[in-house]
């Protein structure tokens, strides 16, 4: 039975994905409150969210709260006005994790374990009457809890195999919800979700990052032999079935969210490049990511059958996001300003210094005979 949740909190929802989930459920107009909780690292940005702020009626059923979800007083009188929580709040980017494992773990294990005691409390509060049920929790994994899947696709019920202090953080943040729903019951579900890709996406990431500097006429530095493979998803899919699952997925479940495309790198940036009209003389191979994982792959078949398919194929949602940043200047340049600078040079100065022009790519599409992920149609 499709479930509703009158009030959410979303926790991280000032960034790329979090904001969109909030973007679309207010803009639906059903009434719905929404509440964001987001510290605004370097990663969230309030002008993801002008679209809700700037609209009277969505502005009246909408409130954000700085703050960090690893603080329990701000986190426990959030909880209790909640119908559910959906937690996206996460360092997200695998090469900070490797310059800075801190945060990762902080925001990943202490904070994911701060709201799963305020839920605790709540499913007391309940069981006593003092409020209806026990808020859900939704929370935001990632396929990298799998580590490299270099043949075939996992399941939901493959071994985790972390590879990253990020993806070992989300694991660890995994485990702790799930063993919450064990030993107190609680009314947990959880999301797998495969490399996103759209609008609002922070220039750091790979899609982001090639269309901004390609505008700039800067470098774009492909690590290794560009052969990794990635299943991109567009993001108001991930967002959409992150809602889906919130409302019909079963207590204490994990379910993949594939994405339309597996591609390898190399193929991502040749189209990306085409549809920007540059040329890719830019492209330069510099040294790989440590513990680069070389393939993430899913099975959706779960996801399928509880009733969701992604709407966006690849090229409609990579034309839509280069549009996007095209027309969207300001938001990308305040993004690289400031410390911009400071972490490109950290994570790319020597890279780039110590770079090669890049093997021309001239296959077309190379998308593997493997594209489709099971479950992913
Ligand atoms: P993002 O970095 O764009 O946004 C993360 C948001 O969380 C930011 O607004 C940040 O300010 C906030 N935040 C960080 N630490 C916080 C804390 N301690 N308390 C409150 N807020 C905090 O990330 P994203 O790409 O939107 O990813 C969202 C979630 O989805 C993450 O949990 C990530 O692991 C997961 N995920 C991302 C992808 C992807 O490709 N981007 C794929 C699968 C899963
Ligand atoms: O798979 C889901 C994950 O996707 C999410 O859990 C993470 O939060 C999200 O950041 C993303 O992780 P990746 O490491 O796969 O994404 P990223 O955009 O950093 O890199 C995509 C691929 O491109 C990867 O193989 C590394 C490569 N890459 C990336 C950057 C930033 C480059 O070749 N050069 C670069 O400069």
């Amino acid at each position: 039975m499709t479930r509703q949740f009158g009030r959410l909190l979303v926790t991280g929802g000032a960034g790329f994905i979090g904001s969109c989930f909030v973007r679309d459920i207010l803009a639906r107009r059903d009434g719905t409150h929404v509440t964001v909780l987001d510290k605004l690292t370097y990663a969230g940005n309030r002008a993801n969210l002008a679209a809700v702020t700037e609209d009277p009626e969505q502005a009246r059923r909408f409130r954000f709260v700085h703050g960090d979800i690893a603080d329990a007083a701000v986190v426990a009188p959030l909880a209790s006005g909640a119908d559910a929580i959906v937690n996206f709040a996460a360092e997200s980017h695998v090469d900070r994790s490797i310059l800075d494992p801190e945060a990762f773990l902080r925001t990943g294990v202490i904070g994911v374990h701060v709201l799963l005691e305020a839920c605790r409390r709540e499913a007391e509060a309940a069981a006593a009457g003092r409020r209806a049920a026990a808020p859900r929790l939704l929370q935001v994994s990632t396929d990298e809890v799998y580590g490299s899947v270099d043949e075939g696709h996992a399941t939901e019920s493959a071994p985790l195999a972390p590879r990253s202090p990020y993806s070992a953080a989300k694991a660890a943040g995994e485990l702790l919800v799930r063993s919450y729903h064990v030993t107190y019951g609680l009314d947990v579900v959880l999301t797998r979700g495969s490399n996103t890709y759209g609008p609002f996406h922070h220039p750091e990431k790979l899609i982001p990052l090639f269309i901004t500097n390609a505008l700039d006429d800067q470098e774009l530095p492909l690590y290794g032999d560009g052969l990794q493979r990635r299943d991109w998803l567009y993001v108001a899919d991930h967002a959409g079935a992150v809602e889906h699952v919130l409302r019909n997925g079963v207590p204490g479940e994990v379910y993949n969210l594939p994405g339309d495309r597996e591609l390898p790198n190399r193929e991502v940036v040749r189209l990306l490049l085409e549809h920007l009209g540059k040329p890719w003389s830019l492209v330069r191979q510099v040294e790989d990511r440590p513990g680069h994982d070389r393939r993430y792959a899913m099975d959706g078949s779960k996801l399928k059958a509880l009733g969701w398919r992604n709407r966006t194929p690849f090229e409609v949602g990579l034309a839509a996001t280069i549009d996007w940043f095209r027309a969207n200047e300001p938001w990308w340049r305040a993004i690289r300003s400031g410390d911009w600078d400071a972490y490109y040079q950290r994570q790319y100065g020597s890279r780039l210094a110590g770079g090669v022009a890049a093997a021309p790519a001239t296959a077309p599409a190379a998308a593997s005979p493997e594209s489709g992920p099971p479950g992913a149609a």
